[in-house]
């Protein structure tokens, strides 16, 4: 049992602009998770934290007393080098499907722990699910058979990791306290970290339908993550990505299944692909295998094979039908010119309403709902043309989907004054 401190005291320090000791943090997580500090209590420090920061030595302590409350996986029997992925969160972010199997076939394994969706962005175990017969949930052991057999797993974390940061997070979430730096570095860092791979890359999303709205937040956040897992010894690299205007073409499970699958079958769209390569260069530099070309193994279908094998190992079926949603809504151009700008806020909320993401936890999610986009910003459009078609199993669902569309996108008579928007911003190490 680490050093005694009273709560009153440790939230003081904090409302008072200092910096908490590391017993401090230590016995405040730790007496935290096993409820002798009270949930107001840990809610007034939150709150003192999110106005007053806190020092990278402080944010450290916090993340490394978030990973002394769980267990910490370990890869090193394995035969290759491990690198992990782990992505802020955005609308159409469907990267991790093809770039795990992607990373995996370029000989470096990927364990992928991951979440459901709430809110507006999708959840990438959701999107898996809509794949008939694949199971999210793996023991420990299947886990590293997995990664030994077919080198890439993505599967839902265990409650064992980082568990103070389930009690944390709930908490946050219910007092305005989510938006603290310090807060969701610790938070992201504390999981990646217990999990424990050789390399990580970081995509910090910026824009209207990520956490972070503008590039200084992100950056911040970003090299905070970054130093954070580079002193725990996880090489770890971030890419800032856009996140103004959603990524590809779908919203919604089963289409951003059938849009990956498109992607590893040589085609997809650009800005998928692109992110998608970037994304495993990284992974590849991390873990030491920089002298393979990622564009080379998805170009000859290795990534193809991979992501079939990885999906046979959980249950599913790679070749099997996709659900497919009962109704669908087209929304037409109103007029010729280029579209200058989609937002990727509306449209992650269109393809929650349309049944793609849930509400409340235990919600279930439609498979076959979402927004498919058959343009984006510096696309030419025609006057009655398709702009977006909404899918889902539920046509009264359509109204209020279409309702937050409205004002959602804007079109522009010249190409010319529509900038092709900037995929990926900068880049921090
Ligand atoms: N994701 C997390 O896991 N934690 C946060 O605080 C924010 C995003």
């Amino acid at each position: 049992m680490s050093q005694q401190f009273d709560a009153v005291d440790v939230i003081g320090t904090k409302r008072d602009g200092g910096a908490l000791s590391t017993a401090q943090i230590r016995w405040v997580i730790e007496a935290f998770t096993d409820s002798r500090v009270a949930e107001e209590q840990m809610s007034a420090l939150l709150m003192a934290i999110l106005l007053n920061g806190m020092e990278r030595r402080e944010i450290a302590d916090w993340t490394t007393a978030m990973i002394d409350s769980g267990e910490r996986l370990d890869f090193s029997s394995l035969d290759r080098p491990t690198a992990d992925k782990h992505s802020t969160g955005g609308v159409g972010d469907k990267i991790t499907l093809s770039l795990a199997p992607l990373v995996a076939a370029c000989g470096v394994a990927v364990p992928q722990l991951s979440g459901r969706g709430l809110g507006h962005t999708g959840g990438t175990l959701d999107k898996l699910e809509s794949i008939p017969g694949w199971q999210a949930e793996l023991s420990n052991e299947a886990m590293m058979q997995q990664l030994n057999d077919v080198g890439a797993v993505v599967c839902a974390a265990g409650a064992g990791l980082a568990v103070a940061d389930k009690k944390l997070y709930s908490l946050r979430d219910v007092t305005g306290t989510v938006q603290a730096i310090p807060l969701i570095a610790s938070s992201i860092m504390s999981k990646k970290i217990a999990a424990n791979p050789g390399s990580l890359v970081l995509d910090v999303k910026v824009g209207s339908g990520a956490f972070m709205k503008d590039l200084d937040q992100a950056r911040e956040l970003a090299q905070t993550m970054v130093a954070l897992g580079n002193d725990a010894g996880v090489r770890t690299t971030a890419l800032l990505t856009n996140m103004d205007t959603p990524l590809g073409l779908t919203a919604g499970n089963a289409l951003e299944i059938q849009e990956s699958v498109d992607v590893l079958a040589g085609g997809g769209p650009s800005d998928v692909v692109e992110l998608t390569l970037a994304l495993a260069r990284e992974m590849l530099a991390g873990a030491g295998r920089d002298d393979v070309d990622p564009a080379d193994v998805l170009a000859d279908g290795r990534a193809m094979d991979s992501w079939k094998a990885m999906i046979r190992a959980q249950g599913g079926d790679p070749d099997a039908k996709l659900p497919v949603a009962a109704h669908t809504h087209v929304i037409n151009a109103p007029s010729d010119g280029t579209l200058s700008s989609l937002d990727a806020l509306a449209v992650g909320v269109a393809a929650w309403r349309l049944g793609a993401g849930r509400a409340r936890k235990e919600d279930p999610v439609q498979a076959g709902a979402g927004v498919v986009m058959h343009a984006k910003p510096g696309d030419e459009v025609k006057a009655g043309g398709p702009l977006l078609t909404l899918h889902s199993d539920d046509e009264e669902r359509f109204a209020r989907a279409t309702d937050i569309l409205d004002g959602a996108w804007a079109i522009a008579d010249s190409k010319e004054s529509v900038p092709k928007p900037e995929l990926i911003h900068d880049r921090v190490s």
